[in-house]
């Protein structure tokens, strides 16, 4: 018990550094110091200024974690531009009524709200199969919900909460999603994407990058570490699954991206750093229309056409960790996930 509250009072130091060296050592990502970037976009530039004059009428786009933050916006913008949006939400009422705010300023917007939770693999295999089923073709999906920094919690299928939303319900999602994906490339002759948000936290993850053998373990739990493995498997997965593509030829593409630190309901779960990004947030961080712009860069613009595996930040080709372009681990990471889903 004593070694257990010992543990506990480290972790705590741990997530404290962490997270307060986390936004506090990226001064040059602050959007006023940044510059535009060879895509011509920078930390500055907005959702509606990266997607200006695309059409994107034609095209069906998933958009999870549609009910707040990053995601109404990705939703809003790419329905502005003629997208049918599907927002995945966990909380049908909240979803509703930003589809009523977007049909307000957009009335002719083609968006629908389906019910979707992530940590819950029985309801990610619903979803699936309703949209299957719906005959609704798939151009885009948008793997952007998250949850950040809870205490230790199971989700429904006795997985650690971040490792069980954040990875693998998208995991499992995009599985289920492929095959509706590839067909809609290949009947409409146009590239499908996938497009993972991660963040910079991915760079803060437990030693051995994913704790294969520890996923569950309460005494090794470290909520921002455990929130770093759960963002690097993101960016682990999209390269996973680019590789597959390479290899089965298919007209498909996969990505991840940094939004940036925005002032989102994303730090609920930690008291001390909602209440500084809430502070600090109007003046140093990126507002939401900034926030969701890289996303929608990279769901929509025609410069990320045929690019695959890579990590974006501000509407630009990033640098992520080398741990995340370890292909073995990928490999690893893919395995055991589907492991995690065999009954
Ligand atoms: N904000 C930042 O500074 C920042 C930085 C780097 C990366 N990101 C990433 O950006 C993405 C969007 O975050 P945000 O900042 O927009 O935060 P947010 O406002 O909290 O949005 C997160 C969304 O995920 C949904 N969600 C959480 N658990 C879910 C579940 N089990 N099933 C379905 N949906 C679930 C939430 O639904 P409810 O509304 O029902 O809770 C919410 O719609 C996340 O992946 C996050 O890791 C954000």
């Amino acid at each position: 018990m004593q070694v257990r509250k010992k543990r506990a009072v480290e972790n705590k130091q741990r997530h404290k550094l962490t997270y307060v060296s986390y936004p506090l050592c990226k001064p040059k990502k602050m959007w006023f110091f940044g510059g535009k970037g060879v895509s011509g976009f920078g930390a500055s530039s907005t959702a509606e200024d990266v997607t200006q004059g695309i059409d994107g009428s034609g095209l069906t786009a998933i958009v999870t974690g549609a009910s707040s933050g990053i995601g109404v916006e990705t939703t809003r913008v790419l329905a502005l531009h003629g997208v049918h949006v599907v927002m995945a939400v966990r909380n049908i009422e909240t979803g509703r009524k930003v589809k009523e705010t977007i049909l307000t300023e957009t009335p002719d917007a083609k968006v629908d709200v389906m019910e979707l939770d992530l940590s819950s693999l029985a309801s990610v295999r619903k979803f699936a199969a309703e949209y299957c089923s719906s005959g609704l073709p798939l151009n885009i999906l948008i793997n952007n919900a998250g949850v950040m920094a809870p205490p230790f919690m199971l989700s429904k299928d006795n997985i650690e909460l971040q490792f069980a939303t954040n990875h693998l319900g998208h995991f499992l999602l995009t599985n289920l999603l492929l095959e509706t994906m590839k067909n809609t490339s290949r009947e409409n002759k146009k590239e499908g994407r996938i497009v993972n948000v991660s963040s910079e936290a991915h760079r803060y993850t437990y030693k051995e990058g994913i704790n294969f053998d520890k996923i569950n373990d309460e005494s090794s739990y470290s909520t921002m570490y455990a929130y770093g493995q759960s963002k690097l498997a993101n960016i682990l997965h999209a390269n996973e699954l680019t590789r597959r593509f390479k290899e089965e030829n298919v007209e498909l593409t996969a990505n991840s991206l940094h939004p940036g630190a925005i002032a989102t309901g994303l730090m609920r779960h930690h008291r001390i750093l909602e209440g500084v990004v809430n502070w600090v947030g109007k003046y140093f961080l990126k507002n939401i229309p900034q926030g969701a712009a890289t996303t929608c860069y990279v769901a929509l613009h025609p410069q990320v056409k045929g690019v695959s595996g890579e990590y974006f930040a501000d509407s630009n080709k990033g640098k992520p960790s080398p741990v995340s372009k370890d292909s073995e681990l990928g490999k690893k990471l893919w395995d055991f996930s589907l492991g995690m889903l065999a009954p």
